[in-house]
């Protein structure tokens, strides 16, 4: 597995009601550990593990995760801010959840993770053959003589550099620039100077930051607005995650074809972003209703292609197109709302709309349509499998595996010819399971002689039996080599676990 999320329940009140609070959080902690350390067996070397919390778990939760993974292994703790609304009844208002990150081999990822992609408005006023391009302060800390210089602006105003700055070049560096067309005085000439830095000359990509806003990756309304759309009139699922939060996640930790798994699926979101991107996925969930309402229905719109929600569409966005770019602070919708209002309020006014003050208001907010991308058309499959109660229990302590109170019956028969991989016979009165030439007979108790000859009676020709036992002991194994015909008897659970053809061979 290349990328693990899970975003795991901590449901205080209801789950732990009867539990002092330390208790509880050590209840919560054991059953995390022992989730984790499977999943970090299950994570490949060069694979990442993201654990979704609040403030309320995640700073045991990094401590957990700092002995599981190593600390050495921490690459970051993300903040996601999940809520732009203030909640002003509560004496603090919690506005982010947070992400942990942490590597199976942390020097292999430092190779190995996807940078995102870089959103910033480049602009091209002057209509430079280089293309758009955005500016940067032209200004260095700190005092250098030779870096004082005056500059006389376009407009003729003189200035220095700002107070405790210096330019970032000597007078020779800022000539070149400026003969270059790479400094920028603003539309008048009179503003100090910038350095234009262009698109094509600036990497498109950055590595990620740990402060993910709502506005790039959704926040827990938008989350849930998702699975209205999804299931209209259903009572929505009470803990999604945005659809865009998992694209950047699984973006950031896989290519298409790795594998994503998520353990605490809830409505499904991992998996369903995972199938839209390409990856292949794994999911868990231990609610059947769950299952049942979100999980599943949700991913078999995924593939069908009834989800239009989500990152399966990138919408038609507005984009600066303001000369100078947009007022700071303003956004591309502000200033299309704006626009919009303005050409409302003076559509029957002939003057305003030639005022020189009305037409610059407008230049200043313009914005432009960036057309929306199909990111997802439907496509590919998965496959539910229902786990069955445990018949074996693993105590690592004595290194055994013991048969648990449900082991019996039709389940032990199931149980035991999955492990050893037969296939279920049920309408064979004499055989539980079929493994080529091979008849299994699952035995609750002691094997003994008048069974085995039983079986053997009805073995076809030139086929062999496995005995699976629940007692064993060395006369019925005598009894059974007796008939030379390849038969064998294994203990359960003792032989099954593991369980090798060699070894079993070798006896
Ligand atoms: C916070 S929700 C996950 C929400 C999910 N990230 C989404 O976007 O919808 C946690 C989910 O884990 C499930 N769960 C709790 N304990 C579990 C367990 N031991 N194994 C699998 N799932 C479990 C809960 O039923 C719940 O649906």
């Amino acid at each position: 597995v290349k990328c693990i999320y899970i975003d795991p329940p901590f449901n205080t009140a209801q789950t732990f009601a009867n539990y002092e609070d330390n208790l509880e959080h050590s209840v919560w902690l054991t059953m995390m550990r022992d989730r984790l350390l499977h999943l970090r067996d299950l994570l490949s070397e060069d694979g990442s593990i993201w654990v979704h919390l609040d403030h309320v778990e995640n700073h045991r939760m990094r401590a957990l995760l700092d002995e599981v993974f190593g600390s050495g292994n921490f690459v970051a703790e993300f903040a996601w801010q999940k809520r732009t609304s203030k909640s002003n009844d509560a004496d603090v208002s919690i506005s982010h959840d947070t992400i942990s990150c942490y590597s199976k081999n942390r020097a292999i990822i430092r190779k190995t993770f996807n940078k995102i992609p870089f959103t910033a408005n480049f602009i091209n006023p002057d209509n430079d053959p280089r293309g758009p391009w955005k500016t940067a302060p032209f200004a260095a800390p700190g005092h250098r003589p030779n870096m004082e210089y005056p500059i006389t602006l376009p407009s003729g105003r003189v200035v220095r550099p700002p107070a405790g700055r210096c330019w970032p070049r000597p007078l020779e560096g800022y000539e070149a620039l400026l003969e270059d067309g790479r400094i920028w005085f603003g539309p008048k000439g009179d503003a100090a100077p910038q350095v234009k830095r262009f698109e094509s000359e600036i990497e498109s990509t950055v590595v990620p930051d740990t402060f993910w806003s709502a506005d790039s990756v959704g926040s827990t309304t938008s989350a849930k607005k998702e699975i209205q759309a999804l299931f209209p009139g259903v009572e929505a699922f009470s803990t999604p995650k945005p659809e865009r939060l998992l694209e950047r996640i699984i973006h950031i930790a896989t290519n298409p074809g790795d594998v994503v798994l998520d353990v605490f699926a809830g409505s499904g979101t991992t998996a369903a972003v995972a199938q839209k991107m390409g990856r292949r996925w794994v999911t868990c969930e231990l609610v059947e209703e769950t299952f049942n309402r979100f999980t599943r229905p949700r991913l078999e719109k995924v593939v069908n292609n009834e989800d239009q929600g989500g990152i399966t569409l990138q919408k038609e966005e507005r984009a600066d197109a303001a000369e100078d770019g947009l007022p700071e602070g303003l956004t591309p919708e502000e200033a299309q709302k704006f626009t919009s209002l303005l050409n409302k309020t003076i559509k029957n006014d002939d003057e305003l709309k030639k005022n020189p003050a009305v037409k610059q208001l407008k230049t200043m907010t313009k914005t432009t349509s960036v057309k929306g991308v199909v990111n997802w058309r439907g496509g590919g499959g998965f496959r539910v499998a229902h786990l069955e109660p445990a018949c074996f229990s693993y105590d690592p302590e004595v290194a055994l595996t013991t048969l648990t109170e449900l082991a019996t019956g039709e389940l032990l028969v199931r149980s035991v010819a999955a492990q050893l991989r037969f296939a279920l016979t049920p309408k064979d009165f004499h055989f539980d399971g079929k493994r080529g030439r091979e008849h299994l007979v699952v035995v609750e108790g002691v094997l003994d002689e008048e069974k085995v000859g039983e079986v053997m009676a009805h073995l076809p020709e030139g086929h062999s039996a496995l005995f699976a036992a629940t007692v064993v002991d060395d006369s019925a194994r005598k009894h059974v080599r007796s008939f030379k015909n390849g038969s064998r008897v294994v203990h359960v659970p003792l032989e099954i676990f593991p369980y090798s053809d060699t070894a079993e061979e070798e006896k």
